[in-house]
């Protein structure tokens, strides 16, 4: 798989000196607010992690998120898609900017927009879906820019901070896809 370039950010394969920034980000609560993520991880946690990967179909392997920085990329986040159902053609989305000064700058939406691309143009699929804590106001807002509609509310689904909290199944079809296109 070759880089993914969209207009201000690139998707390009993780590489391993890419964790030490992920360990930064997945112990920071502020970061993984609104994410599955519930304990302190280790940069040897991190690393396994990491080595795994070896393991994953090759198109569910998470990819790093870089946006321009003077003649260079800096690295910002990360996101994959995931769950590949190749019969009904589906995946699930997820990501993760770490960099919290680059929260509010688009680059969420544009990612999402370029991952769905490569959800119907090169996996060929044929729905893309995630899911996002209520509470997470800047995801849902990000998601429904990069197209995604709200599907439906799973009730108290996740205990966060303290709290339970509702999840919001947001999904994208090639079909809504294609006309989204067409008007651009
Ligand atoms: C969620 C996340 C991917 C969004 O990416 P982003 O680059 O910050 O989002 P964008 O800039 O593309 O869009 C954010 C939108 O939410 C809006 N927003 C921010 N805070 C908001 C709030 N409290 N209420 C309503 N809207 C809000 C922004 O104004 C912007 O909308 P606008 O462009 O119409 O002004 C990113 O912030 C992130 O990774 N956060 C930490 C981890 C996480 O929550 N991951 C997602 C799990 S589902």
């Amino acid at each position: 798989m070759s880089v993914i370039y969209g207009e201000r950010v690139r998707l390009r394969a993780v590489e391993r000196e890419d964790v030490k920034r992920f360990f930064v980000w997945v112990n920071d609560p502020e970061v993984t607010r609104h994410l599955s993520l519930y304990l302190p991880l280790s940069t040897v946690d991190e690393e396994n992690w990491f080595d795994s990967l070896g393991k994953r179909d090759p198109r569910e392997k998470p990819l790093a998120i870089e946006i321009r920085d003077g003649g260079g990329w800096k690295l910002i986040g990360n996101c994959s898609v995931f769950d590949i159902d190749s019969i009904s053609r589906q995946a699930e989305l997820g990501i993760m900017i770490g960099e919290k000064e680059e929260w509010n700058k688009g680059y969420g939406a544009e990612t999402m927009t370029l991952l769905l691309r490569h959800c119907f143009e090169t996996l060929n699929l044929n729905r893309a879906y995630l899911r996002v804590y209520a509470g997470n106001e800047r995801g849902k807002r990000a998601y429904q820019k990069a197209g995604f509609v709200v599907e439906g509310r799973l009730r108290e689904a996740v205990y966060k901070c303290g709290k339970y909290d509702d999840v919001i199944v947001m999904g994208a079809l090639r079909s809504e896809w294609i006309a989204r296109k067409k008007e651009r």
